[in-house]
């Protein structure tokens, strides 16, 4: 057991965009920002500020390009932000953004449900994405959703999900993150796709993004650690979910991965107190209780 751990792995968080996505209060701007300053403060070093997408699709965001201006990465931090086309990307060089992200699903419901096209259009508009940003420096992060099943279709084949990775990173992706999006994985099953994954795309190349509807998502975690992923995203809180997948509830909660890392010996580089802290703010500016486990039992027990 355990002999494949690393000393450490990349957290990549994702609560201002997966989190206040799905939140039916509209949070305001400077909101947005105190919950960035706080993560920063907590030392994430990768962290999804928002989304460039259409405000009718995602009013939740419709605030994209004021967040994109007026949050600050300190040296070493990398912000990013979600974008589904040109008009996106033109949003997001305006606004100073470093790194894109791009998503398509794996089963075509729900892409069609969540962008309005098929997958193959999908991928076909992503010329007008990915490589306009690589030619002006900026690192494009791609998404496959439904891995592990889809709200509409159920299971879906994980060759589907090899074959859009594959070509994402020919299209100039640096790193693919699979998608849980209603949270239904079980660890057999997440051993069989990263098995599949393996066989034609470096583990290196991959991050594992699980939602915790059901509370397999540190299970899942564990067989990832194992199998070589180095990369996870999480959402402080367990705050989150996609609007156009009934039934999705929160991401794996960044203080519930950290607390099983670091408690495994594995760094991240985030402090875990701090991060309770911006777990908190979270809170607060959301106006509802937030799920995470740490969240909501603290990180030390009581002593006798
Ligand atoms: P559409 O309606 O098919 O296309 O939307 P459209 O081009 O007709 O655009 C509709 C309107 O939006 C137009 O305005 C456009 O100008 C405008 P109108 O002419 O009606 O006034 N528009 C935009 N405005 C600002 N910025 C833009 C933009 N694009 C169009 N970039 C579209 C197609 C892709 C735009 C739409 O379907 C969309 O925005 N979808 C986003 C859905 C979304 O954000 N879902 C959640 C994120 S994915 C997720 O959560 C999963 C993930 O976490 C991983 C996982 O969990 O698996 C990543
Ligand atoms: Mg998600």
């Amino acid at each position: 057991m355990f002999e494949n751990l690393p000393d450490r792995v990349s957290v990549y968080e994702v609560s201002p965009r997966d989190g206040l996505q799905n939140e039916r209060a509209t949070v305001p701007l400077v909101s947005k920002l105190r919950l960035i300053d706080a993560l920063v403060a907590a030392g994430l070093g990768r962290i999804e500020i928002t989304s460039f997408v259409s405000p009718k699709w995602i009013p939740q965001l419709a605030d994209a390009d004021e967040v994109a201006q007026y949050s600050r990465a300190p040296a070493g931090v990398v912000f990013s932000a979600l974008c589904p086309n040109a008009r996106g990307l033109a949003r997001a060089r305006a606004a100073g953004m470093r790194e894109i992200a791009v998503f398509v699903s794996a089963s075509e419901t729900h892409n069609r449900k969540n962008v309005n096209k098929t997958i193959a259009d999908t991928i076909a508009a992503f010329e007008e994405t990915i490589g306009p940003a690589r030619a002006e420096g900026m690192r494009v992060r791609g998404y496959v959703s439904t891995v592990w099943g889809c709200p509409y279709e159920g299971e879906v084949d994980p060759k589907r999900a090899v074959g859009i990775a594959k070509k994402l990173l020919e299209m100039g992706c640096y790193q693919i993150s699979l998608g849980d999006t209603i949270g239904v994985g079980t660890p057999r099953q997440t051993a069989r796709i990263l098995e599949r994954m393996r066989g034609e795309v470096g583990p290196d190349r991959v991050a594992m993004h699980m939602h915790d509807t059901r509370g397999t998502a540190l299970a899942n975690v564990l067989v990832g650690l194992e199998m070589g992923i180095r990369d996870f995203d999480a959402s402080v809180g367990g705050m989150g979910g996609c609007p156009y997948a009934p039934g999705a509830a929160g991401n794996l909660a960044t203080e519930d991965l950290v607390y099983m890392l670091h408690g495994m010996g594995v760094e991240t580089g985030i402090d875990l107190e701090r991060l309770v802290e911006a777990g908190k703010v979270a809170e607060s500016i959301v106006g509802r209780l937030l799920p995470g486990k740490v969240h909501l039992a603290g990180v030390r027990s009581l002593k006798a």
